[in-house]
């Protein structure tokens, strides 16, 4: 893996390097999506490469996530095939003191939440810039809804304080589309005091998918900081 002279490149690639290692053979393993779970999943297939780790599955949370598992050698299966996952891994785009999170960023989140859940033991993998005291402060939430309710689900979001926005595409014109061709409404709120009723409340507005909020989900918080200028991982 090369390593450049980016701080938050280095924190992430260090983050993901330090879950990886936490993989034990002959064990169901939940990928999870984005820049930092990448390295994870690229340093589980250097492992299993070397033979250090031996029978491995992976449950992909994402389209990006089966394409990095296949490029690293990673065998995947799904959730029809297996009654439990032991250990997932996957990044967030904010995380409280409570660990619960924002995810979404990459529009994975419904998917992460479905294997997340599921795992004996989920892993969170983030840089130090993601943690903050409450919610919502530095990331909009990002809402997953079937095209058809956009509108109304909008109006709904409106009246719960948040101010909606349809997340467009970058290098594609229109919306983003999710891997299960849904759209994302990413919502800014003033705060969020009380994420699990957040959480509830967004998931009962009609058409609405998942939204990005995980309470009580993670159980460890591995967070890469840059210390005298050398990447040191801590637990939260
Ligand atoms: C994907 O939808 C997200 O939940 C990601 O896990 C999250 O955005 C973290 O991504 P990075 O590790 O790229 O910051």
């Amino acid at each position: 893996m090369a390593q450049g002279n980016d701080p938050v490149k280095i924190m992430k690639q260090e983050v993901g390097k330090a879950a990886a290692a936490k993989v034990q053979s002959d064990s169901i393993v939940g990928l999870g999506t984005g820049s930092t779970t990448a390295y994870a999943i690229e340093y589980i297939g250097s492992r299993l490469k070397t033979g250090e780790l031996k029978n491995i599955v992976g449950i992909p949370t994402s389209f990006q996530a089966e394409v990095l598992a296949k490029k690293y050698g990673i065998p995947l299966t799904t959730l029809d095939a297996v009654d439990s996952i032991d250990l997932a891994i996957d990044g967030a785009d904010e995380v409280d003191p409570q660990k619960n999170l924002i995810k979404g960023g990459g529009a994975a989140h419904t998917r992460e939440k479905v294997v997340d859940s599921l795992a004996s033991v989920f892993i969170v993998v983030v840089d130090s810039g993601k943690l903050v005291d409450k919610l919502g402060s530095t990331f909009l939430l990002p809402v997953e809804v079937i095209p058809m309710a956009m509108a109304p689900a909008m109006r709904a979001l409106k009246r719960l304080g948040g101010q909606p926005e349809l997340r467009m595409g970058v290098k594609k014109a229109g919306p983003v589309v999710t891997d299960q061709g849904n759209l994302v409404i990413d919502v800014k709120f003033d705060t969020i005091s009380d994420p699990a009723n957040l959480e509830k409340t967004i998931n009962n507005i009609p058409g609405v998918l998942e939204n990005g909020l995980f309470v009580g989900v993670a159980d460890v918080v591995l967070v890469g900081e840059i210390q005298d200028g050398k990447p040191v991982i801590k637990e939260m």
